[in-house]
């Protein structure tokens, strides 16, 4: 089998209270495509370990949030966002993410990413690990980047782009 880089290009809608999540892409057919590791710059894969201390406290909110592949809530549903987000962080909003995004939509029906990872939610760009996945992203791991697309702090939903690269077969 050969391995796969593919793109998924997506927009995580919130609000403050129910943080539901969409999924966009510019084509409104296909969120995802394949690309070549060089284009990114992957070359050879390191190690590194990183030791630090951490400490965790605050709220915990399930979610089970709308994907879709516009920015705006009304656009075609793709799947669901299904997790946990906590509040981890003593110094400033940053949550831990662990969560999965369940594809329901073409050929990406009935599968999986995994996300676990650190959310800075007013930092201009945060990356978070794809861990894993399943399905059509069996074995996958990657890497999300999110990019707040818009914020109404009358209603309190935020709409985030997520900018997805997998590895998986
Ligand atoms: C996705 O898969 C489920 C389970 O197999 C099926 O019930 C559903 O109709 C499928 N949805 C689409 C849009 O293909
Ligand atoms: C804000 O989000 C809620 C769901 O959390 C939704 O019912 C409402 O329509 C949204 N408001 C706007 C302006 O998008």
């Amino acid at each position: 089998m050969a391995r796969t880089l593919t793109e998924v290009l997506i927009f995580l809608f919130l609000s403050i209270i129910l943080f539901p999540i969409t999924l966009a892409t510019a084509r409104p057919d296909t969120f995802s495509r394949n690309l070549s590791p060089k284009k990114l710059g992957l070359k050879r894969e390191k190690l590194s370990h990183l030791h630090r201390l951490t400490s965790s406290f605050g709220l915990v909110t399930m979610m089970d949030d709308p994907l879709t592949v516009k920015p705006e809530i009304g656009s075609k549903l793709v799947g669901r966002a299904q997790g946990i987000y906590a509040s981890a962080s003593q110094s400033e909003l940053s949550f831990l993410m662990a969560l999965n995004f369940v594809f329901t939509e073409g050929k990406h029906n009935g599968s999986t990413l995994s996300i676990l990872g650190r959310n800075n939610v007013f930092s201009g760009i945060r990356e978070m690990p794809i861990v894993g996945g399943s399905g059509l992203f069996r074995l996958a791991r990657g890497y999300a980047q999110a990019k707040t697309h818009e914020i109404d702090f009358k209603t309190g939903n935020a709409t985030v782009e997520y900018n997805v690269y997998v590895f998986h077969y």
